[in-house]
């Protein structure tokens, strides 16, 4: 009986040690503990046996059932342990990993452009003004020298509204009207930034929307050295204090004389690469002196005053200095592309 017992303790403590979930272990408790469990029945046994062996028997069958009762609880608590630790692993809320950070936000590639833009030019005493998506056509050409039938406005077709004579600008350069408008007849340094629009078939190097920066300056006695020394402090500003700038003669309605401004390549030095398609020059911006008949329609005497204004895309801007070849990206909203600006 005594060596029966022994080896059931053997035997229970083998089987509890391989109980490793809640239903195993029950299932061990009701065969050994249980009513009708191993034990159980070793105990009713006992009855039994000679009166002479009853006694240690008794003694020994007690401990066996103790010492089980204690295994079961210390395994029952180690089963519980595991499943809570097996739970975290698993479950909604780890309490040792860090928080997922918030997402803050960031600006637009464009913005961040404007921004600097705004920024430079700010330092050599322009006003940051702004006008209207909106515009009527005389402010959007005809104060700009370019009367109805004018040939140059085939460069800037738009979107009409359905308002007769509204449309959606074509370049920032008729907040030139409303600067003079504003501010007449005090002298103007002012930069004009915001979205511009265009009836375009949307290409890698076009876009039907896209914003400029315009610039005026207007006053007494300024020269076209101004508008060179404006220009080249910007550039070396945005893209390095080595820049150089080349004027090119152009042709622009509200300017005369105009000029494009070309910039220095940026990745070869004008020695000629792929990036400036081996001229060695960048183009950067339009310029010129204000037209006579611009400031005329502004309300200021061209034999009194005079001025420079220069106009220039940001996207393009962006463009050279972080290598960014299709200006549809901009406007695309894929996160790929705008988080590597963030
Ligand atoms: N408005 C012109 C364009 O969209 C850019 C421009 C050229 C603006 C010369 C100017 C300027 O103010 O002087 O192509």
């Amino acid at each position: 009986m005594l060596e029966q017992l022994q080896e059931l303790r053997a035997r229970a403590a083998r089987a509890l040690d391989e109980a490793v979930t809640a239903e195993q272990l029950e299932q061990w408790r009701q065969e050994y503990l249980g009513r009708r469990g191993a034990l159980t029945v070793a105990l009713r046994g006992l009855g039994q046996l000679p009166a002479d062996q009853r006694p240690a028997a008794g003694r020994i069958a007690n401990e066996v059932k103790t010492s089980l009762e204690q295994a079961y609880e210390a395994r029952a608590e180690a089963v519980r342990q595991a499943a809570l630790v097996e739970e975290l692993a698993r479950g909604a809320l780890d309490v040792r990993l860090p928080g997922r950070p918030q997402s803050v936000g960031y600006l637009h590639l464009s913005t961040q452009t404007l921004r600097e833009i705004q920024a430079i030019f700010s330092q050599m005493g322009f006003q940051v003004l702004r006008s209207g998506e909106v515009e009527d056509d005389a402010t959007n050409f005809q104060l700009l020298n370019m009367p109805p039938d004018h040939p140059a406005r085939d460069m800037w077709s738009t979107f009409y509204l359905n308002v007769p004579g509204l449309l959606l600008r074509t370049h920032t350069s008729p907040g030139q009207v409303h600067a003079m408008r504003r501010y007449h007849p005090e002298s103007i340094r002012v930069i004009l930034p915001g979205k511009c629009y265009r009836y375009e078939q949307v290409t890698q190097r076009h876009e039907f929307q896209f914003f400029q920066v315009e610039g005026l300056a207007l006053g007494h006695g300024i020269t076209m050295a101004d508008l060179k020394g404006t220009l080249v402090n910007f550039a070396r500003q945005m893209f390095g204090a080595e820049r150089r700038l080349r004027f090119r003669p152009s042709y622009f309605p509200f300017t005369e004389p105009s000029a494009e401004a070309d910039m220095d390549c940026i990745i070869c030095g004008s020695k000629g690469c792929p990036l400036c398609k081996y001229t060695g020059w960048l183009e950067i911006l339009g310029c010129g002196m204000v037209h006579p008949n611009v400031l005329r329609g502004g309300g200021y005497d061209p034999d009194e005053y005079s001025g420079f204004a220069f106009g220039m895309g940001p996207e393009r801007i962006a463009m050279l200095k972080h290598g960014i070849s299709d200006i549809r990206t901009f406007f695309a909203n894929d996160l790929r592309f705008l988080q590597q600006f963030a």
